[in-house]
């Protein structure tokens, strides 16, 4: 598997900065301020790699209020988008004055069943690319094994630190050798996000992210990315053999 390293990152300077100002713009139209899910740079992390992929349909698997929802769609406008979360089913039951702002797109599917009792395979074999962004907080690894069962090559996974958090992540599953090993025989490339600056901060009380960033430029426009530098949830792409 190939694993892309802080120098690879390096050599995409250029292409990340222009990508950066173009999000920094997009994000002026958010429909609300995220606060739990990706954010800051990790926002810019799911648009990027849509972007790189140029998916023709996006299954997302853990919506809560939508906004990468919103990510998404304005990464890959002409993508069909499959979005997965029991939430969605427990709507009616819930003060949605306390949940506050949600974004649901018009054009997407929401479905009800959990993604790997679903018919995925089916929906995937009818698009050229698909891509499925994992940000449910489950075991990583089960979830890479039914993308592959369902024929989805490009993967996004949020969460995937190797401190650990609410569930196993690729990056724990990459010090042990066994599933290390499974994890070679099963991917091609790797890439986690870097900071894009320096965090040394604690996460909802209990996760500490401290990074050394690429020192991106502080400029006025990308003032409002770098005030939520420290939501860096080490968001991955992975490319299935
Ligand atoms: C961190 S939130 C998602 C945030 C969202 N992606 C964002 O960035 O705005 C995690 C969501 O995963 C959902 N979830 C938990 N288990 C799930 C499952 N098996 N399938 C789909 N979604 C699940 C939860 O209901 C919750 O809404």
């Amino acid at each position: 598997m190939i694993v892309k390293s802080a120098a690879d990152w390096e050599q995409d300077r250029p292409r990340l900065l222009k990508k950066l100002c173009e999000f920094a713009a997009v994000m002026k139209e958010r429909p609300f301020d995220n606060e739990q899910g990706v954010r800051g740079v990790s926002a810019f992390a799911l648009y990027w790699f849509i972007q790189e992929v140029q998916p023709t349909a996006v299954f997302e698997v853990g919506v809560w209020k939508g906004f990468s929802t919103w990510i998404i769609r304005r990464a890959a406008p002409n993508a069909k988008v499959f979005c997965f979360d029991p939430i969605i089913m427990m709507e009616p039951f819930l003060d949605m004055s306390r949940v506050g702002p949600t974004y649901r797109d018009p054009a997407a599917t929401y479905l009800r069943d959990e993604f790997s009792c679903a018919n995925t395979a089916e929906l995937a074999a009818q698009s050229v690319r698909p891509l499925v962004f994992f940000d449910d907080h489950q075991n990583k690894l089960p979830r890479l094994r039914q993308a592959k069962d369902a024929g989805i090559k490009h993967i996004i996974f949020d969460d995937n630190e190797v401190a650990g958090y609410t569930h196993r992540t690729l990056e724990q599953d990459r010090l042990e050798i066994n599933s290390a090993a499974l994890l070679d025989q099963l991917i091609d490339r790797y890439e986690v996000f870097p900071a894009l600056w320096d965090i040394d901060a604690l996460l909802n009380d209990c996760l500490r992210v401290k990074e050394k960033g690429m020192d991106f430029p502080v400029t006025p426009e990308l003032m409002e990315i770098y005030n939520d530098r420290d939501w860096h949830s080490y968001v991955t792409y992975v490319r299935l053999r």
